[in-house]
């Protein structure tokens, strides 16, 4: 499908201060959009100026959930140039997304020239200080008005962009969880392995207790036996226990993080043992007595590396590391964050020139 329009504002917005972006709080001049019916599948692609869109009430997406969305960012690197990362993994897991939630897919080669083109647009929206990004966020909806059960007949694909800085607003410094054994994220068999609004809107009421008791996020647990780990908040989990790395492995109930594909990948490039398998909370406490548990750290797109720096679970609460950031975590963020800038050397070819 070609792109069919491109509708520039007449109004652009001044930018917000650099030094006080915070996370998701400003948006960029223009959108992208485009729509589906069963008859004409996707089709009338535009870019269009940034703003509300028209739904109705009964619309589909607003009664049963149905819609799936992306995290990417856009980097300004040293001479200017515009770096996406692994652009084409956030596309194939956006479409196995569409699959789970029964919405159609996208054609990859498209929605990648869909994002390029937004983000050149609005290019002057990429912060200029390193360590800021323009979040670059895909998502689809069902606007069919219809309430019976069953899949849309049709859809809208949007994508938007907010210059970011840090997720959190300590930055790199280490937070503190707890170990959730009331509520779980995700089951076998669910929702939990798509990006998907519903596995989020199912974990807020956990991090607001979380929030309220004085920690930053909660540790989940697999919604079978509840002793499993599966992800930290809303981020994959990384453990280093004794000198080797491990993180649960993939079993349909965790979101297959990017950056858990590509701290895995540095990892092993960098020649430290790393292990996906499953990994008890049990397991840790008892490392952690041993002295063995040396770091641990959540992945995401939005903070790339986040820092645990003490963790509780019952009447136990652990320090890891001291409540220092440790080594290993430091230099996955620095390599992972200076290749997403185009500071250093790309050994494993994820920047992406715009
Ligand atoms: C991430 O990028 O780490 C996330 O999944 C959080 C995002 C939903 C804001």
């Amino acid at each position: 499908m070609e792109l069919l329009q491109v509708i520039r504002t007449s109004q652009p917005k001044s930018k917000p201060n650099e030094g006080e972006l915070g996370f998701g709080k400003y948006f960029s001049d223009h959108m992208f959009v485009a729509d589906y019916t069963s008859e004409r599948g996707w089709h009338d692609a535009r870019i269009i100026p940034y703003g509300p869109i028209s739904l109705e009430p009964s619309a589909m997406v607003l009664h049963y959930g149905q819609e799936v969305f992306e995290g990417m960012k856009a980097y300004r690197g040293m001479n200017g140039e515009i770096n996406l990362f692994r652009p084409e993994k956030n596309i194939q897991r956006m479409n196995m997304s569409c699959d789970r939630l029964g919405i159609p897919q996208v054609d990859p080669e498209w929605m990648l020239e869909a994002i390029c083109k937004l983000v050149e647009i609005d290019g002057d929206w990429i912060p200029q200080r390193v360590e800021n990004s323009l979040y670059i966020r895909p998502f689809i909806i069902a606007t069919e008005p219809c309430l019976g059960v069953r899949a849309a007949k049709e859809y809208q694909l949007l994508i938007i962009t907010s210059p970011v800085g840090a997720y959190y607003s300590s930055g790199l410094a280490p937070v503190s969880i707890y170990v959730e054994d009331q509520y779980v994220r995700a089951v076998r068999g669910g929702t939990g392995a798509a990006k998907t609004s519903i596995n989020y809107a199912s974990s807020i009421k956990a991090q607001e207790e979380a929030k309220s008791q004085g920690y930053s996020q909660v540790l989940w647990l697999d919604g079978i036996e509840q002793r499993y780990i599966e992800e930290v908040g809303s981020m994959n989990v990384f453990f280093k226990v004794a000198g080797e790395v491990i993180t649960p492995e993939l079993n349909g109930s965790i979101l297959p993080g990017i950056t858990r594909d590509s701290v895995i990948a540095m990892l092993k490039h960098w020649g430290i043992p790393v292990t996906e398998r499953k990994v008890t909370v049990e397991e840790l406490f008892e490392a952690h007595q041993q002295g063995k548990l040396e770091e641990a750290f959540g992945t995401g797109t939005a903070a790339v590396i986040s820092p645990i720096g003490a963790m509780k679970w019952g009447e136990q609460s652990i320090q890891i590391n001291e409540g220092h950031i440790g080594a290993v975590s430091g230099r996955l963020y620095d390599s992972i964050t200076g290749i997403q800038q185009g500071k250093i050397d790309d050994p494993l070819h994820w920047r992406y020139l715009i």
